[in-house]
């Protein structure tokens, strides 16, 4: 089946077999393979995407359910070469290792500061105990909240 969907700003489409996932059209028929396969059971949050600005684990979403709506990826986050201030957080904080788990945590912490500039600790380990690590004792990431929550106060009006 045809699926069309807005995907970071531009339209794109691509013949998918009715039971694909989101995730799976974003990988391997778009090539945005900045969204993690990790578990395709809605458990590790890798996969996570916006889809009309609401978060969602991208392998729990058919790509049918998709069509014709928003999806942002972590592709969205950086412009033309300029990381996203989570980003940047991300690599001064040391909290990325493997990586594997880090764009969808990127995306849970860019929503989360979306909503909540000035999270408390407790609402940030809630609103990330969706994503799962191997690698970090997670406090590397709750200090690269910590920065990125710092600097984008320093740069919002
Ligand atoms: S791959 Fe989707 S939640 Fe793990
Ligand atoms: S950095 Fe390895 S799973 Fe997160």
């Amino acid at each position: 089946m045809l699926v069309r969907l807005n995907v970071n700003g531009g339209w794109r489409e691509a013949e998918v077999w009715p039971g694909a996932s989101l995730l799976s059209m974003l990988r391997d028929d778009l090539g945005l393979w900045g969204t993690k396969n990790a578990c395709e059971q809605g458990e590790c949050g890798s996969c996570s995407v916006w889809l009309d600005g609401e978060l969602v684990c991208s392998c729990l979403v058919l790509a049918a359910q998709a069509d014709g709506r928003h999806v942002e990826t972590i592709e969205s986050l950086s412009h033309d070469g300029v990381l996203h201030p989570v980003q940047e957080a991300f690599l001064e904080a040391g909290a990325v290792q493997c990586g594997f788990c880090t764009p969808g945590f990127e995306v849970a912490v860019a929503d989360l500061l979306r909503r909540d500039p000035h999270p408390s600790e407790e609402t940030v380990r809630e609103a990330l105990s969706g994503n799962l690590c191997r690698c970090t004792g997670y406090e590397k990431i709750l200090d690269a909240v910590r920065l990125a929550a710092d600097r984008m106060d320093q740069v919002t009006p």
